[in-house]
């Protein structure tokens, strides 16, 4: 399969990476030529890391499957478009009508937003129908979900070979019927980080990362993970939900956006990345996991009642889209036993 990603950060490159080991062949675009050269350098990095543990055999070969362009033109002959630029609106209805009127017209057209509902943007689409969510998540080449997300005008048809185009790729999909805001994982991780952002003040940084790490066992402190995944592009995420009436409200994120402190592209954010990934260390003194983790169980339950995905299906989400030991349910499960 010809597979096109538009935008070549964090996101896209990663999402060009695991289509590239699969055997199909990719152009990665971008109007930078500087993100193509770091998105290059990213993927030939993460492709040695996968070769030292045998999960990948030639990088050499899978390199040769993809190409760069900052010439939009060349995604004309694609199989599958997807789009990974940053999440904002204008940007993103511009790129999208910009490829929908270049490509054949069998194309699937799909976008990675975390934000943006798929209805909303299928309107810049040209044939909404073949225009679906694939959402993925950060790095794409090891976490496992893929959300595959149904607008108001994705076909039954589009939709079904979105999820076989990720059982394609290795990952498992979750079909999302329904078009919410931040569809399901990211509703959950967003209360997350609202509750862990109003925490602060009473415990700092390192200790509600604590209690994330050591307490719920999630694999990376919650404001390391806002790091890692981009104060900016967390920043913008955040604008666009409340916009659309989701409450996910960051002081912090906002101060560290208005300072440059991406997080770790930037080498500081929340954390000092300038020596790698930072050690946190598990403190005396750290919240409670009901004060960062109730509102996300709260938050699954409405997914649940509103017919968005199911029980199962959200616990396997969270689990396999953010590494959690456990879903919202199986902490509820364990929290209700600790009262007793
Ligand atoms: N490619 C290849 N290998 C990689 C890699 C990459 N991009 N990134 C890390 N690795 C390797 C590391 O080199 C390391 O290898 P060794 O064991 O040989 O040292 C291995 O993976 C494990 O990495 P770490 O030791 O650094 O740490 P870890 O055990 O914590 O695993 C992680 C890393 C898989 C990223 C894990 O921390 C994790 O699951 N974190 C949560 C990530 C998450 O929540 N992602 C979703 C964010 S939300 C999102 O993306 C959606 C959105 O819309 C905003």
């Amino acid at each position: 399969m010809k597979v096109s990603v538009l935008g070549s950060g964090l996101m896209g490159h990663g999402i060009g990476e695991v289509f590239a080991i699969y055997g199909n062949y990719v152009t990665l675009y971008d109007i930078y030529p500087e993100a193509l050269k770091k998105a290059t350098i990213n993927v030939i990095d993460s492709l040695e890391k996968l070769k030292q543990k045998g999960k990948v055999d030639n990088v050499d070969e899978i390199m040769k499957r993809i190409n760069t362009t900052l010439n939009i033109a060349d995604i004309s002959d694609s199989d599958l478009v997807i789009e990974a630029v940053p999440e904002n609106l204008e940007l993103k209805s511009k790129i999208l009508l910009q490829a929908s009127t270049i490509v054949r017209e069998d194309c699937v057209l799909a976008s990675n937003t975390s934000s943006l509902p798929i209805s909303e943007l299928s309107r810049y689409v040209r044939r909404p129908e073949r225009f679906l969510g694939l959402h993925f998540f950060n790095p794409p080449v090891l976490m496992r979900l893929v959300e595959v997300v149904k607008g108001n005008e994705t076909s039954e048809k589009i939709f079904n070979q979105g999820i076989e185009i990720a059982k394609s790729i290795g990952k498992i999909p979750i079909p999302v019927r329904k078009d919410v805001i931040g569809f399901v994982v990211n509703r959950i991780l967003f209360r997350v980080f609202t509750s862990a952002c109003s925490l602060l003040g009473k415990y700092t940084v390192e200790e509600i990362d604590s209690s994330a790490k050591y307490l719920l066992g999630f694999p990376m402190g919650i404001f390391e993970l806002l790091d890692y995944t981009g104060i900016d592009t967390n920043y913008l995420i955040s604008l666009e939900v409340k916009k659309r009436g989701f409450n996910y409200t960051c002081p912090a994120l906002e101060e560290l956006y208005k300072k440059g402190n991406l997080g770790s592209k930037s080498g500081k954010g929340f954390y000092d990345w300038r020596n790698g990934r930072p050690k946190i260390l598990r403190r005396d003194k750290m919240p409670k996991p009901e004060e960062i983790i109730s509102s996300a169980i709260q938050e699954g339950e409405w997914i649940v009642e509103n017919g968005i995905s199911t029980k199962e299906e959200v616990d396997l989400a969270v689990k396999l889209g953010l590494g959690w030991p456990k879903g919202v349910f199986e902490y509820k499960a364990e929290l209700n036993s600790m009262v007793r």
